[in-house]
């Protein structure tokens, strides 16, 4: 049975009924949607388990702590981290990129650099800016091929001696590309600078294996991949975590305090200040068991598809430009488009008439879209739910969009 076959009816929202026809939910790549599991283990243990964590001695308090610090476990297994003091829950991957410039900003000197890459979301780019200025280091970016992958040759010229952070993403939210983590986390080593790795567009869609990935850090955010808003991770190898100072302090992350100094606690608590999304973490839970019993090589394999098939059909529609590698090049599960005399935004209000949900605007990745040479794209992307069936409708619905000019 295919995967969207076997999920579907998980996805109580998927029923929905929008602009009198069934929701078409082509925007999984913003935020996902939930499956039942996910929605009843928070609602599960805001009715019965529900304190703070890691303070209370009672029974709640156990419970809730017990649930919080299972959620690290989980996600430690399912990302492949040597061990569960790597796993750091932030509010997402902004926070986690936030959280890792606000922390190696300190270390940079006048003239440091960073590198980013041209194909990064602003989560990827505007706190190393932040970061930069505050230090005066300078941030540099890999430039793409004509494919819109990234730039190999150009990377080694641009790790240099004064690279300390090498930042990219592991998969491009609007053209797909998917980078080589391992091959960069290696170049990056040699020339002696941490990596960070985006993985927003990738943990929801590919098998993850931190040891194999060779990076130092790695961000995602469990939103896009069928858990709640408001909590993510950071992964952090356990000696880019231990010579990492923190750079937000509060309860929680120390051991002991005094009034002119602390001692932080040990990982990965020491990255926790304050309450933490405890109901979120429960969430992700219930996510990761979900994607871990459909097999993420099965997730990965059924997105594959799915892309293959909008590139091609949306390719062979006259006026429709794809954006990003070609169908024969291995890409994530988006696909950006334009209609050609149709601004973005007129694409999407006319899809969401026909249930229709695309993304259109600039995606939060302005100089990717200046290296596209557009404003914007409409961009459809998918999830374990979303079926060929969609596909088709979309394709069918996109090339009747020609007859409104
Ligand atoms: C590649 C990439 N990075 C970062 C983000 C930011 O994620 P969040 O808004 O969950 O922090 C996104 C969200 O769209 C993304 O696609």
């Amino acid at each position: 049975m295919r995967l969207d076959e076997q999920t579907r009816r998980d996805f109580p929202i998927l029923e929905r009924i929008v602009n009198g026809h069934p929701l078409v939910y082509l925007d999984s790549a913003a935020s996902s949607q939930k499956p039942r599991t996910v929605i009843e283990a928070m609602s599960q243990y805001y009715a019965r388990s529900h304190a703070n964590v890691h303070r209370s001695i009672h029974t709640l308090g156990e419970e809730a702590t017990e649930l919080y610090e299972a959620a690290r476990d989980r996600v430690h297994r399912f990302i492949g981290a040597a061990s569960r003091e790597e796993v750091v829950f932030t509010r997402g991957t902004t926070d986690g990129i936030n959280l890792l410039a606000e922390a190696l900003g300190r270390t940079l000197g006048p003239g440091d650099e960073i590198l980013i890459t041209e194909l990064e979301h602003h989560s990827n780019i505007v706190p190393w800016q932040m970061a930069a200025r505050d230090r005066g280091a300078i941030v540099r970016a890999v430039p793409l091929t004509r494919e819109g992958l990234l730039d190999l040759d150009a990377v080694d010229r641009l790790l240099g001696p004064r690279t300390r952070v090498f930042a990219f993403a592991h998969v491009s939210n609007v053209l797909g590309t998917i980078t080589p983590v391992a091959r960069l986390a290696e170049r990056a080593r040699r020339a002696g600078a941490v990596t960070v790795v985006d993985g927003a567009q990738a943990a929801p869609h590919l098998p993850l294996d931190m040891s194999a990935l060779q990076c130092d850090f790695y961000v995602f955010s469990a939103h896009k991949m069928l858990g709640p808003t408001g909590i993510g991770v950071l992964w952090g190898r356990r000696a880019a975590l231990e010579a990492l100072e923190p750079a937000r302090g509060g309860g929680e992350m120390i051991k002991e305090v005094w009034i002119d100094r602390a001692r932080w606690n040990d990982l990965p608590w020491r990255f926790e200040p304050g309450t933490p999304p405890i109901a979120e973490a429960v969430g992700l839970m219930a996510a990761v068991e979900y994607l871990e019993k459909l097999g993420m090589e099965q997730v990965a394999e059924h997105e594959r598809t799915l892309a293959r098939q909008t590139v091609e059909q949306l390719g062979a529609i006259p006026g429709v430009t794809v954006f990003g590698p070609p169908a024969t090049v291995e890409r994530g599960a988006v696909v950006a488009f334009g209609v050609e005399g149709l601004h973005p935004h007129d694409v999407a209000a006319l899809l969401d008439e026909q249930g229709i949900a695309v993304r259109a605007g600039h995606h939060c990745a302005q100089p990717l879209m200046r290296w596209c040479g557009v404003v914007g794209t409409a961009r459809a992307s998918f999830s374990v739910y979303s079926s060929p069936e969609e596909v088709s409708l979309l394709s069918h619905a996109v090339a009747s969009l020609r007859s409104h000019l």
